[in-house]
């Protein structure tokens, strides 16, 4: 039987091209959707290309796109949104994969509680790109064997944040595998020790913020005499997220609680 999915956030950036993606898709269909702009409107009004017998029409309301039978939701809303989202298809024993950032650690011990108490599945990460995962992945597979490593943090000139969502998680994550040895300790960096970036969990992340960068990030790892760069570059569409997103929902209905992580869902939890 075909998945049954809702996008919440079907005009925006992502959720366009992943509802896109959903429609492509022979093994799941896109039963409803949520815009507050768009009500009323149907999917290839949005400029979709749906199946010609699609009649669905944007909700204004996540509760009014789960009043049909759906399997899974998709939110790639806001942080203002994502955690009520989250939280009401999960009372309903909907899965749900959250794509939306700005869910704090209390939010998401708070959407596991739940998730685990309705035995639903919950699919979250920050990156739903599936060569960013790779990337991760082989960050911390080197991080067991190369004891130094610095992560450098690309985005365009108006990015609101430093360090990135994804440089901050893979510095967190690498802690976890080993404590990054540095060759002087930054409390002793003769100068401005601010030069020496930010320190995440151990790990200097430095964030550089131009024209002409679109989000990439490096993990750079040092030995004598030899260097290991694991990096990981996006383009300007939202066609990264998409594959990734796709993989979520085929697995979510195996998930019970929460799995954070596009790499954890395909490596296992390390
Ligand atoms: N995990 C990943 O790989 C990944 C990748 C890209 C982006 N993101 C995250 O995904 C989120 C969306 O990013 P974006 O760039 O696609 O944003 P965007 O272009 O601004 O789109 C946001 C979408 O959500 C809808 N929306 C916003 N608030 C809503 C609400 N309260 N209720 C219902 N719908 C609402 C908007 O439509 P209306 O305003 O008409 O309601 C629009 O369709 C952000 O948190 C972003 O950081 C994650």
């Amino acid at each position: 039987m075909s998945l049954r999915v809702c996008v919440a956030g079907v005009t925006g950036w992502t959720g366009k091209a992943v509802a896109q993606g959903i429609c492509a898709a022979k093994d799941m269909t896109l039963v409803s959707a949520v815009s507050r702009s768009a009500a009323g409107a149907s999917l290839k009004s949005l400029g979709l290309e749906v199946d010609t017998d699609s009649a669905v029409i944007v909700a204004a309301t996540l509760e009014e796109a789960l009043s049909q039978p759906v399997d899974v939701l998709v939110d790639f809303t806001s942080a203002a949104a994502v955690k009520d989202h989250t939280l009401l298809a999960i009372n309903k024993g909907i899965s749900v994969i959250v794509g939306s950032s700005g869910l704090t650690a209390d939010d998401f011990a708070a959407i596991e509680k739940l998730a685990i108490s309705k035995n639903v599945g919950v699919i979250a990460c920050g990156n739903f790109s599936i060569t960013a995962a790779l990337a991760k992945h082989f960050s911390l597979l080197a991080a067991e064997y190369l004891p130094s490593w610095e992560i450098i943090d690309y985005a365009g000139a108006t990015k609101m944040d430093a360090p990135s969502g994804t440089a901050r998680e893979l510095a967190e994550c690498l802690e976890t595998v080993r404590q990054n040895k540095l060759g002087r300790e930054i409390k002793d960096v003769v100068g401005d020790s601010a030069a020496r970036g930010a320190q995440i969990k151990g790990t200097p992340v430095h964030s550089l913020r131009l024209p002409g960068f679109v989000l990439s990030f490096e993990t750079i790892f040092g030995l004598p005499e030899e260097r290991l760069t694991v990096r990981h570059d996006a383009g300007t569409s939202a066609l990264p997220y998409v594959d990734g997103t796709l993989l979520a929902l085929r697995k979510v209905g195996e998930v019970k609680g929460l799995v954070r992580g596009l790499d954890q869902l395909m490596f296992g939890k390390r």
